[in-house]
């Protein structure tokens, strides 16, 4: 079974991130109500928490179809053109990594938004003409790691804008043990929450690692998921007990051992464990942030205490801080 097949198809069977739940079950259903498009829906946060499978989700409870593209797709202005005109009424425009959209596509997506309307360029040289085009009313889905990432024109057009959160292990838990049923694969509550205290609060996650676990099941145990085979299996993918991974280990490793704990910028510390700005920005440090072992700093990222306890390092000893 691929990724796919796992992700929920409904709302009801989204499990997790309850704000946001709670907010689009209402928005939609009154757009659905009232028979109108739904308003422009921003998703934004880390990678792996859902925002594709929301954005199924939100055309399959309006009862319309979904387009999926993406920013890096969208070259030119024509490209998008022909996706807006194929619409048809009410139905939802996913736009993954929105914020990758070129400037001049970025620009024909703002009438799109506001009116349902394109200008289109007709002809060549002297003779070219811009043309005014009605679209049927649609809803644009994007989807960013970052909402500051976006111009603020661009932003302003969203009427609902919804952050995604890390799940909590209780989550995750039930998450695996849907997966699992799905999977049929044998797991009991304490192998559900190993595998879910070791996923980052990232469903994505949790579902390769319960892939990998059970492939350790099925050839190192009797094919039953429970906390041991969990723990053994997790510990075989050097997943470590806070469910960081070697790269999450790497980048704190740096941190502390190069640059003394920081504050350093991110490129420095990006330059010294070979991984791209962004990589580190988008996907290692939201959940090393949010789990408090990094900080972020005008002056750059630091470590804290639990980033030196977690990999067995003597803090700094602070002048003035003796007595
Ligand atoms: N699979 C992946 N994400 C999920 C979620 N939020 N709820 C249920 N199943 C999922």
């Amino acid at each position: 079974a691929l990724e796919r097949a796992l992700r929920p198809k409904r709302l009801d069977e989204y499990i997790g991130q309850t704000k946001a739940r709670e907010q689009l079950d209402i928005f939609v259903g009154a757009a659905r109500k009232r028979q109108e498009a739904l308003d422009h829906v921003l998703l934004f946060g880390p990678p792996g928490l859902g925002k594709t499978t929301l954005s199924h989700i939100i055309a399959a409870e309006l009862g319309v179809r979904l387009h999926q593209t993406s920013g890096p797709v969208l070259e030119k202005p024509r490209d998008l053109a022909a996706i807006l005109t194929s619409l048809e009424r009410n139905d939802v425009l996913f736009i993954d990594e929105i914020h990758r959209l070129s400037p001049v596509v970025e620009e024909i997506l703002y009438p799109a938004l506001e009116d349902f309307q394109i200008d289109i360029m007709i002809g060549e040289g002297p003779a070219a003409r811009s043309i005014k085009l009605d679209l049927q009313p649609f809803t644009l889905v994007g989807a960013t790691t970052r909402a500051g990432m976006l111009t603020n024109p661009l932003r302003d057009r969203f009427g609902i804008t919804t952050r995604l959160e890390f799940y909590t292990p209780e989550e995750l838990q039930r998450i695996v043990t849907r997966s699992a049923g799905l999977l049929n694969a044998p797991i009991d509550e304490t192998g559900a929450l190993e595998i879910a205290r070791r996923s980052r609060g990232t469903p994505r996650i949790a579902n390769r690692l319960l892939r990998r676990v059970r492939d350790w099941a099925d050839v190192k145990g009797d094919g039953r998921i429970s906390q041991p085979t969990a723990e053994a299996a997790l510990q075989m993918l050097d997943v470590d007990r806070a469910g960081f991974d070697l790269m999450d280990r790497k980048l704190l490793d740096a941190l502390i051992q190069r640059f003394d704990g920081g504050p350093v910028g991110l490129d420095n510390l990006a330059a010294a464990i070979g991984e791209a700005s962004d990589t580190i920005e988008d996907v290692i440090e939201p959940y090393l942030i949010q789990q408090g072992y990094l900080h972020r700093t005008p002056r750059g990222r630091m470590a804290t205490l639990m980033a030196y306890r977690h990999l067995g390092l003597a803090p700094p000893s602070r002048e003035g801080e003796l007595f």
